[in-house]
């Protein structure tokens, strides 16, 4: 005969069978838990436990666990953070604009409201195309206005919808945008040292998460490391400028190949040149999975907060391949 346990998530209680997923248990019984990928990968469901055992779908967060991934085994008190619900809106393409060789910018806007914490994404269904994911960040020259969504998007090469921005995409080209999801966004009211670590265009959701900080509480340490492969892409460096000039923060521009005459551009990849961390650093990291895996391994090791954005979990380099579009980091979408 089947076993049950009680479980409460946050306020919500209901029963799961013992052995049964956890998010699987909650939804059957009407119980919304945030989630997107199922898969283990976009950190929607991440959830604490604070009573109780489960099996399976840990994180690299200690005492935290993946809701989609672990098994139940005993009665359990779960917490989570309280995302913005997730909507679809009505949207367009107002602007596009070439950052780089490879890095385009859309700006688009929504026709409704669709609230989204600093550091989240949402999936963007251009009229005509396969949906794709993608973190809007802030502005890189200026503080942030209005509510249009801000997009850095590497385009990929073979890719369905990247090599279109400007092409068959273009300047009032018609999306439905739905979102908000990932838990790699800004909590606000903290004041560790934030080490904000990005690979390629996975910069766009670090620096979301910088630029809210940093509106917040001006004086908030912090360390922003971007990593591209050649100086070619650093489509980032009006941001990284920005801020730098700030004492309390320290920016790190690391390429991958060598660049003579460019002593400020470190050799190597963003998690070469991680600082020493400390127990009340909050760590994040968005870009290539292995980055992100050294970045949450050197934050494991010292036991600070850590929440990443690993934009292609699944091992996938093509745009087409990965639920996630590798929108931002080596490759955005
Ligand atoms: S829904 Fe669990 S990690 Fe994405």
């Amino acid at each position: 005969m089947a076993r049950f346990h009680a479980v409460v998530a946050n306020s919500a209680h209901f029963s799961a069978r013992s052995g049964d997923i956890l998010l699987d248990a909650a939804l059957s019984s009407g119980i919304d838990l945030p989630h997107d990928c199922r898969a283990g990968r976009c950190g929607t469901c991440l959830m604490r436990v604070c009573q109780g055992r489960t099996f399976g779908g840990e994180s690299r967060q200690h005492g935290m666990i993946y809701a989609c991934q672990a098994r139940v085994f005993s009665d359990l008190t779960l917490e989570y953070d309280v995302l913005p619900p997730v909507r679809r809106v009505e949207a367009r393409v107002t602007r596009l604009l070439k950052l780089t060789h490879d890095v385009v910018e859309l700006t688009i806007a929504p026709a409704g409201r669709l609230p989204i914490l600093p550091g989240q994404y949402c999936r963007f269904i251009f009229k005509g195309f396969p949906a794709r994911s993608f973190s809007p960040t802030a502005p890189l020259d200026r503080p942030p206005a209005g509510r249009s969504f801000r997009l850095n998007v590497k385009r990929l090469r073979g890719g369905r919808v990247s090599p279109n921005f400007g092409r068959l995409i273009k300047v009032g080209h018609p999306l439905k945008v739905e979102g908000p999801f990932g838990s790699a966004f800004l909590r606000r009211g903290k004041i560790g040292r934030l080490v904000l670590v990005a690979g390629g265009t996975g910069f766009a959701p670090m620096w979301a998460v910088a630029d809210a900080a940093l509106r917040e509480n001006s004086q908030r340490p912090m360390i922003l490391i971007a990593g591209v492969r050649n100086l070619k892409s650093l489509y980032m460096w009006p941001a990284l400028r920005r801020v730098a000039r700030l004492p309390n923060v320290s920016v790190i521009a690391t390429a991958e190949e060598e660049q003579a005459g460019h002593p400020a551009i470190l050799k190597g990849r963003p998690n070469d040149h991680l600082p020493e961390l400390t127990t009340s650093d909050i760590v994040y990291a968005a870009g290539a999975p292995d980055m992100v895996d050294s970045v949450a391994e050197a934050a494991e090791t010292a036991r600070a907060a850590f929440y990443c954005d690993p934009f292609e979990a699944s091992g996938h380099t093509d745009e087409d391949s990965g639920w996630r579009n590798v929108l931002s980091w080596i490759g955005a979408a």
